[in-house]
């Protein structure tokens, strides 16, 4: 790069999706061509984009009005792994490939001061081992799960945290008409955030979370009670992640290729019939599902968004690498990435809202109810 050539950075987006990433994009791109007079390289596809050399030049009229709107410009890719690329072998059997190095390159021909990677933990995970090469990396943490060590909320979370608390509002007034107990199975992977919280705010009888060991006894005991008592309905909230009695997670689908191959789901239906055959209230499911991941940002999400895009864009011109940023508190910081990679953030058991929960009367599933 010649002395009067501008510093360029990249920006993608990996994992799945979630509202607010578009925002980040936003913010990214307007405070480095606006306030710190970089030029702008968008990524196709997360990594996929990076591997297979898919960049487009991104610019003020590119992100201008994408603020509110759902997904990504720039495409997402949840299985594209650059030290685990598939590829087919002489005998055309697919087998899997490190191909970093041809990241690395490709990236130093991009002439790429700054690569900012916005994604969940499967993203920091691949964006700290591309950072221990020397590529200079910024980590911005997305998630509808909360579950990003090292932030205290990670943006998506309050929209989806809205999607499902309106869809279980929904689901109390049929449950109500009908005197039904209403299963209600959300998203979250391994961590309880989305079911605890949206179950708190929608006022769940049964919150049942992956952290806190699930009994059905109890559950089956406490919504036959209502009922005799006249409450003649009931909604259990459940996570996708809760594990069934024996202690397995259910499993809907087997992603091979995924940093991540586990898909969950299913663990309400196997929930709402135990139920039904145990108390003989009828039951009915709900599986929210990706309803929790489209549509708009909330405003929340998208102030929130913007922070982290601006400040990855003020670090990028400041030559940080290998950090991710967060909320700490009201502060928007950096965290190391080599701290955040291969952790997850999970509800803790003396969680204040657990306690909450337990103080409006709320049911979690476990021997303490009783
Ligand atoms: O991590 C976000 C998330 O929506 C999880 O809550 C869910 O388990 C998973 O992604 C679903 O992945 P996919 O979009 O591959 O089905």
């Amino acid at each position: 790069m010649s002395k009067t050539q501008k510093k360029r950075i990249g920006v993608l987006t990996g994992g799945g999706d979630c509202p607010g990433l578009n925002a980040v994009i936003r913010g990214v791109v307007k405070a480095s061509i606006g306030t710190y007079d970089l030029e702008v390289i968008g990524i196709e596809d997360g990594y996929e984009g990076l591997i297979e050399r898919r960049v487009v030049p991104m610019n003020w009229k590119k992100v201008s009005g994408i603020l509110t709107q759902g997904g990504t410009i720039l495409g997402s890719s949840n299985i594209a792994n650059p030290f685990r690329w598939p590829v087919k072998d002489k005998a055309g059997k697919r087998t899997f490939s490190n191909v970093s190095d041809r990241v690395a390159e490709y990236v130093s021909e991009l002439n790429l001061s700054n690569l900012v990677c916005i994604g969940g933990d499967g993203t920091m995970a691949i964006a700290h081992k591309l950072s221990q090469m020397g590529i200079r990396l910024i980590g911005v943490p997305k998630t509808i799960d909360n579950d990003i060590w090292g932030t205290d909320i990670t943006f998506g979370f309050d929209s989806a945290l809205g999607a499902a608390t309106d869809a279980i509002d929904r689901i109390h007034s049929t449950a109500m008409s009908h005197h039904r107990v209403m299963v209600v199975e959300v998203m979250g992977r391994y961590a309880g955030w989305l079911a605890l919280e949206s179950g708190l705010a929608a006022g769940g009888d049964v919150i049942l979370i992956p952290e806190i060991p699930l009994n059905m006894d109890i559950v089956c005991d406490f919504v036959v009670q209502r009922s005799t008592e006249g409450r003649r309905f009931s909604i259990v909230v459940v996570a996708e992640g809760v594990k069934a009695p024996g202690g397995k997670q259910v499993v809907k689908k087997i992603v091979e290729n995924s940093t991540d191959p586990i898909r969950l789901g299913g663990i309400g239906h196997y929930i709402a019939r135990l139920i039904e055959t145990r108390t003989k209230l009828e039951s009915r499911v709900t599986v929210l599902g990706h309803l929790q991941r489209g549509g708009t940002p909330s405003a929340y999400d998208r102030i929130l968004a913007t922070r982290f895009g601006v400040k990855a864009a003020e670090l990028c011109y400041d030559g940080v690498g290998g950090v991710m940023v967060a909320l700490r508190g009201t502060e928007i910081v950096t965290v190391p990435l080599s701290d955040v990679a291969g952790k997850s953030r999970t509800v803790p058991e003396n969680h204040p809202l657990i306690e909450v929960a337990r103080h409006v009367g709320t049911c979690l599933g476990d021997t303490l109810d009783k």
